[in-house]
């Protein structure tokens, strides 16, 4: 089990002190907001060029103008519109030392993209699936390895990826469950990445952030009628983090020298998760590292 000398009061800026990341360009999706943008701020701070792929362009201007030191580039993505992906992938030129996978909905009332999928799987999985396929010539040409971060949930452990009904159509739609297959895909995606691109340099791995306060996640938890007591305001039975603690193990995984080489694997807090137990709201579920069905799902999402 790999640790760190962090944990999880540790907040991005304390994990990348003292990180030199002068030289590597980065990408980092959902920039704008939350989780994201505390990604934004401590690679920006470390010194790399950083390139925020956001939906909301305006938004993601706002946040750069935030930024202390090299200002962050901001470019439109909107995940669920494979064409967007795509238009992204065809403006990128060079090489990307860093992508990190961070954008995300959750519990979303039933909702299907154009294509028939799944809103939640959409763009929590198959949408950062499209885009780090479409880099990873991009990626391989980083000079010293590319790392592929993924950020998952501890929600994964509410659901694996269903093969059999991954649109949820043979079944009543439940927002957990497409959040947490979704969050299991995003998990899925690093183990398989790691395998089949290890030979181009490129390390690829998973985090659940925590559970953190001042982002625009829970924004669909009004528009549900199962969401846990946990997201009442005011609950106490979790244990909340900041954004800039919530981004920790993100930047971890991008820019530290502590897990140079590291890949396929899930972090929380700091360092590589434990298996996860029943009844606590933490650790890796045994199926989102299941190499089958890494291999499985990417198959299908390509
Ligand atoms: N907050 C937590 O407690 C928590 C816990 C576990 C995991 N996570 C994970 O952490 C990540 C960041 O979440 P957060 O808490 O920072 O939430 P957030 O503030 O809502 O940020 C999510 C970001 O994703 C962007 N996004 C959503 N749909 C998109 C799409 N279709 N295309 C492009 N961008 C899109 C949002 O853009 P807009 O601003 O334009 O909507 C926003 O910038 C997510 O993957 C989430 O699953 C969060």
């Amino acid at each position: 089990m790999i640790t760190t000398p962090f944990g999880a009061t540790s907040t991005a800026a304390e994990v990348l002190s003292g990180v030199d990341l002068t030289g590597r360009r980065a990408v980092v999706t959902g920039g704008s907001s939350g989780i994201g943008a505390a990604t934004v701020r401590a690679l920006a701070g470390a010194g790399a060029e950083v390139t925020m792929a956001v939906r909301d362009v305006a938004a993601g201007a706002r946040v750069a103008a935030t930024v202390a030191g090299r200002r962050p580039a901001v470019a439109p993505l909107e995940l669920a519109d494979p064409a967007s992906v795509a238009a992204f992938v065809a403006a990128w030129s060079g090489p990307l030392d860093i992508l990190v996978n961070n954008a995300g909905i959750m519990a979303t009332p039933l909702t299907r993209t154009a294509r028939g999928w799944e809103l939640q799987f959409a763009t929590n999985h198959l949408g950062h699936f499209a885009l780090a396929v479409g880099l990873r010539a991009a990626l391989a040409a980083a000079s010293g390895g590319a790392r592929i971060v993924s950020v998952s949930s501890v929600g994964h452990v509410n659901a694996g990826v269903d093969f059999a009904d991954i649109n949820l159509l043979r079944r009543p739609y439940d927002p957990w469950v497409a959040y947490g297959q979704s969050k299991t895909a995003n998990i899925l995606f690093a183990v398989e990445a790691a395998r089949r691109w290890a030979a181009d340099g490129i390390t690829a791995n998973a985090l659940n952030p925590g559970r953190i306060t001042g982002t625009n996640l829970s924004r669909h938890i009004g528009e549900i009628s199962n969401a846990p007591a946990s997201f009442e305001p005011g609950s106490t039975d979790v244990s909340w983090k900041d954004v800039e603690q919530g981004a920790a193990t993100s930047v971890l995984l991008a820019g530290s020298p502590l897990v140079a080489g590291v890949t396929g694997r899930y972090f929380e807090d700091c360092a590589e998760a434990a298996p996860h137990r029943p009844g606590v709201r933490r650790g890796v579920a045994a199926y989102a590292l299941d190499p089958e069905a890494a291999s499985r799902l990417w198959e299908l999402s390509a």
